[in-house]
């Protein structure tokens, strides 16, 4: 039997997968069962109260599961899917209540990943899946990090290799009149514009009317375990004189750097008493490839705490700002 196969047997008997996409990995199950899902919850920690997006092969897959597939989903599905798009519509009942945590709406999304597209297109359903890490930690970047936060409790991991985009996916409301980005993400809302028209956007981390929205968005989220701080670039060379003058400085400092191409992971003369120096590159696409796993390597060292320099507030940079808003607290 074939990985694929026996991912598909396990989906189809209610069991549990960590599966890769170019965003993030998976917890996926089998989106109409109910026993299934709620697995998902628990092995997670994750309220009920959060729905879960569905994964399918393509529109077509997409249009059995939706209620109503209007011209600007298809629109949509033309040209970003594949890809970190999930857009949300009315859903049919075979989707279960749990996934969607009682709403009438579902959020659909074709990964751009080979060995999902393979599974979903084997499962020929709707595999329910949120990021495969325990609720509001760091998402999974690659197999060993769903293997670290799940351990044990899912019954297979598919290994697709570390995920391209890195950051999760846009998530977009279709239900209102002016299509709404509940999530920025790997799609940015100019692309998204550029197919469909003007598009609303909830405003940036911070205001607290954004909350009721979209159930899932509450502030603290995508957190690493250590407190973590952020700071504004014009206070970088203040936060670096501290960590270089104080040889106890407890802490670890995320930097960006126009000068890195790749990631800088510390190397034994950045090592500073307990604290870690990481550089990532002045690139929004190149830092969310590598925001998660650098997060999750901070978190592992001897610092007690995680110093962040925010990128610019600039509409290239809305999605990782919007997860490390998310992650930190002002310094
Ligand atoms: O990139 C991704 O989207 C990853 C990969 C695995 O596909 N998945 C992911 O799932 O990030 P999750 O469950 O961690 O985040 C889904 C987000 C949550 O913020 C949730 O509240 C929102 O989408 N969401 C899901 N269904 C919704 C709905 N019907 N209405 C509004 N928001 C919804
Ligand atoms: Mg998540």
């Amino acid at each position: 039997m074939s990985e694929i196969e026996r991912a598909v047997a396990i989906l189809r008997r209610g069991g549990l997968i960590g599966f890769p996409t170019e965003t993030v990995y998976g917890l996926g199950a089998n989106a109409t069962n109910t026993k299934a899902i709620e697995r998902i919850f628990v092995v997670k920690g994750r309220p009920s109260t959060n729905p879960l997006i569905c994964h399918v092969a393509d529109a077509e897959v997409a249009r059995r599961y939706a209620g109503e597939w209007p011209e600007v989903a298809q629109r949509l599905a033309d040209v970003f899917w594949p890809g970190p798009l999930t857009l949300v519509l009315e859903k049919k009942p075979v989707i279960v209540d749990e996934v969607t945590a009682g709403l009438s709406t579902v959020g659909l999304r074709a990964p751009d990943h080979p060995l999902t597209l393979e599974l979903l297109r084997e499962f020929n359903g709707a595999l329910a899946g949120p990021s495969a890490n325990r609720s509001n930690h760091i998402s999974p970047t690659t197999a060993e990090h769903v293997r670290e936060e799940l351990g044990e409790r899912v019954d297979l991991i598919l290994d697709g290799g570390p995920c391209r985009v890195g950051i999760e996916s846009t998530v977009l409301d279709l239900t209102q009149r002016v299509p709404r980005i509940l999530r920025p993400g790997g799609v940015s809302n100019e692309e998204i514009e550029e197919v469909i028209g003007a598009v609303e956007m909830v405003s940036e981390m911070g205001d607290t009317s954004r909350a009721a929205m979209s159930p899932g968005q509450m502030a603290r989220h995508y957190s690493p375990r250590k407190p973590a701080y952020r700071f504004a670039h014009a206070d970088r060379e203040r936060v670096l004189q501290e960590f270089e003058a104080d040889p106890t400085a407890r802490f670890s400092v995320l930097l960006i750097d126009a000068t890195v191409r790749g990631v800088m992971f510390p190397a034994d003369e950045n090592r500073l008493g307990p604290g870690w120096k990481f550089t990532l590159p002045a690139a929004p696409v190149a830092y969310a490839r590598n925001l998660y796993a650098t997060l999750r390597l901070m978190d592992e060292g001897d610092a007690d705490a995680i110093y962040v320099e925010m990128p610019p507030n600039d509409a290239e940079w809305a999605a990782v700002r919007d997860r490390l808003l998310r992650a930190t607290r002002p310094l």
